[in-house]
């Protein structure tokens, strides 16, 4: 028994401080269904142990704090909060419940999108804006009118003829991805401490003591409900949203009347798979009973209606121990930081690695190995880390002085670099992810040959240098993990078969450092055999016009170097190819010439009409300058065409460049 009372003060505490967390310091350890799974055992305790229930527990009242910054507002009503729900089958329950209780097998429902933001109520006087409040502690909130009117989508005054003479309504203020990813950067920028997600984004703006700072943060809102309304009566949800949107607010498209539980269902299931692409970041959907009089006779609990329920989507974000910081060593010798993590569920999977970008993250975060982080899966595979919520090891993990593969000294190459590095040519860690690179299928292609191949090969002292892919037979193959005699010859066939990949390939696979894919193919062209590479100048290299000042001196020191020089000379003696084949010419109609496309062409696509200019000898670019000779404009051509007409470039239509072809 008082193990159980301990856990009841415990889990009242625990929940306390995570309510001040969430709601006063805009800084939650723990994710929502977290929280609600420590709301539910409390629920449970107190449930199985009524000796122990108390109306001051978390479980009893709406939560949010009111802060003392601000002046105080009494709500109209209560502003409550819902129910969650975290499965289909606690919504089907809730959805019988309902039909039940009204004793009605044909309720309407809407279904909106559950924004995750900060809630306010709007009060409107004959139509005129005079307060706006937070929720507060759901009775009394803090007054932020002046932060409020600095939103741009809500309207000072009602935008209908006769207004309601009382109206306050509720909704999210929010901010939208690309608005928290902006706002984010800038805070960087300015040095500031960045916001862990939209939500706290936009609560943090919204309490803004100064309402021009408000202004500046791009918040947007949503309307979803309402307090008490005089002069104006609703038979629906779904007609007060639309009241709503003739008074001049924004609605969502995003929003459903359902008339069954299967037509619930699938709208939670589309909105589930388009979370990731809405514009706004929403953790879950709330589903209401459309009918008002029908949400009278539903009634409310203590905390929350009976005639609505949130459907909370799964976590994206999870808090778990930060067990130990990997390096790893790239192809070009950058040292990597890696999480890994005490496995977690999140949103459906184990999460057990989390990235940490460079060494400047690790900084930025004060996270070291040993500490308890929140991690967050948003849109991307691979989590990461949003911030530290318990420091267990003082300070941030430093990076290592030496490579841990071959224990030469780690550098920064310049200061202006983020970067670390392993700058030993030789590094067996380098050279590992180097292979995997040179025969990786956009560079040389050496189908099946996967990096479990390169470990063995490795591990046998089998390569030791790019060429010694070349010289590899049969039998090296043959006895390594899970090769039979078909696998092993098709190998072989592969590594015969890239020795003619063209130069820009080998270009590419080669890795220049700034050197990717596009530029490989522009060198090729242009070069034509390596050797000419090995001799051309920096200015020979900027003469085309795709290569900048960094790439010509990358490529300079890159064939200035004598291991580059050894390396090319034993894929020659391995029989690699060095040349670029001379693509289909047709002529030389264009040579020399540089060409723009832009808008429409009725007869081809932009790249197939590029491919013609090129087969002529001619280049194309994607940004006007002067050093353009033609702009082929099609239909609805844009601001590209503007800048051509006032840099006095040739511009030819559809039908001039044909004739010109033809010719
Ligand atoms: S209806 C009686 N509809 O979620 C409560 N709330 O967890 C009426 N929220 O405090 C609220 N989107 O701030 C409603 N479409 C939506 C919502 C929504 C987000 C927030 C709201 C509420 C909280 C409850």
């Amino acid at each position: 028994m008082e193990n159980i009372q301990n856990r009841i003060n415990y889990l009242r505490k625990e929940l306390a401080r995570h309510n001040n967390l969430y709601y006063d310091k805009n800084s939650p350890e723990i994710s929502d269904s977290e929280y609600d799974s420590l709301v539910k055992e409390l629920e449970q305790l107190e449930l199985e142990n009524p000796l122990f229930a108390s109306l001051n527990s978390p479980t009893q009242k709406v939560s949010g704090v009111v802060s003392s910054s601000f002046e105080r507002v009494k709500h109209s009503l209560p502003m409550l909060s819902l129910d969650n729900t975290y499965s289909q089958e606690e919504t089907a329950k809730w959805y019988e419940r309902v039909e039940k209780r009204l004793k009605n097998e044909n309720v309407e429902f809407t279904v909106e999108p559950k924004i995750d933001g900060v809630s306010a109520s709007l009060t409107y006087l004959n139509g005129a804006l005079i307060i706006g409040a937070t929720r507060g502690d759901g009775e009394i909130g803090e007054n932020i009118t002046e932060n409020i009117k600095a939103i741009q989508s809500i309207p000072h005054k009602l935008k209908i003829n006769n207004p309601p003479a009382f109206f306050e309504l509720r909704g999210e203020v929010y901010i939208d991805k690309t608005d928290f990813e902006k706002l984010n950067e800038d805070i960087i920028k300015a040095d500031g401490q960045k916001f862990a997600n939209p939500r706290n984004a936009a609560s943090g703006s919204l309490r803004q003591k100064d309402a021009h700072i408000t202004a500046e943060r791009k918040l947007s809102f949503f309307v979803h409900s309402f307090g008490k309304i005089e002069g104006k009566q609703f038979q629906k949800q779904s007609e007060f949203l639309q009241f709503c949107k003739e008074c001049g607010f924004v609605l969502q498209d995003d929003f459903k009347i359902c008339h069954s539980l299967k037509e619930i269902s699938d709208f939670m299931r589309v909105m589930l798979s388009r979370r990731d692409l809405l514009q706004y970041e929403i953790d879950g959907l709330v589903i209401k009973v459309n009918s008002l009089p029908f949400q009278n006779e539903l009634g409310y609990t203590n905390k929350s209606p009976r005639w609505a329920i949130a459907f909370k989507f799964p976590a994206k974000q999870a808090t778990t121990q930060l067990n130990k910081i990997r390096v790893q060593v790239g192809r070009t010798g950058i040292i990597t930081p890696s999480a890994i993590l005490e496995p977690v569920a999140l949103a459906g999977v184990t999460i057990s690695h989390a990235t940490l970008h460079n060494f400047e993250e690790i900084e930025r975060l004060n996270v070291n190995e040993g500490d308890i982080v929140l991690i967050e899966r948003a849109g991307d595979v691979i989590p990461k880390i949003v911030k530290v919520v318990k420091k267990e090891r003082e300070g941030f993990f430093k990076p290592p002085h030496n490579c841990q593969s071959c224990g030469s000294e780690i550098v920064k190459e310049s200061e202006g670099e983020v970067a670390y590095r392993c700058i030993n040519p030789e590094c067996p860690a380098q050279f590992r992810r180097h292979l995997i690179h040179f025969v990786s299928r956009n560079a040389m292609d050496i189908d099946g040959f996967g990096s479990a191949v390169i470990d063995q090969l490795l591990e046998r002292n089998k390569i030791k240098t790019l060429a010694d892919i070349y010289n590899l037979t049969y039998s090296d193959f043959i006895d390594l993990e899970l090769f039979k005699e078909k696998k092993a010859n098709n190998l072989v066939e592969a590594i015969v078969k890239s020795k003619r990949q063209p130069l820009s390939r080998l270009l590419f696979a080669l890795g220049i450092r700034h050197i990717g894919e596009k530029s490989s193919e522009i060198i090729a062209k242009r070069f034509r055999n390596i050797e000419v590479l090995f001799s051309a100048s920096i200015e020979e290299f900027t003469e085309i016009l795709e290569i900048g000042e960094v790439l010509a001196l990358s490529l300079k020191k890159f064939f200035g170097n004598k291991t580059v020089r050894h390396v090319v000379d034993t894929l020659i003696a391995a029989g690699v190819n060095m040349t670029e084949p001379e693509s289909e010419q047709y002529g030389t109609l264009f040579e020399g010439q540089l060409f723009i496309l832009t808008g429409k062409l009725e007869h081809y696509t932009r790249e197939q009409a590029g491919e013609i200019i090129k087969s002529f000898g001619g280049r194309i670019t994607s940004s006007v300058s002067k050093k353009i000779d033609y702009a082929l404009a099609g239909a609805d051509a844009g601001s590209r065409l503007e800048k051509a007409k006032k840099l006095n470039i040739k511009i030819i239509n559809e039908q001039e460049f044909e004739e010109l072809v033809k010719q």
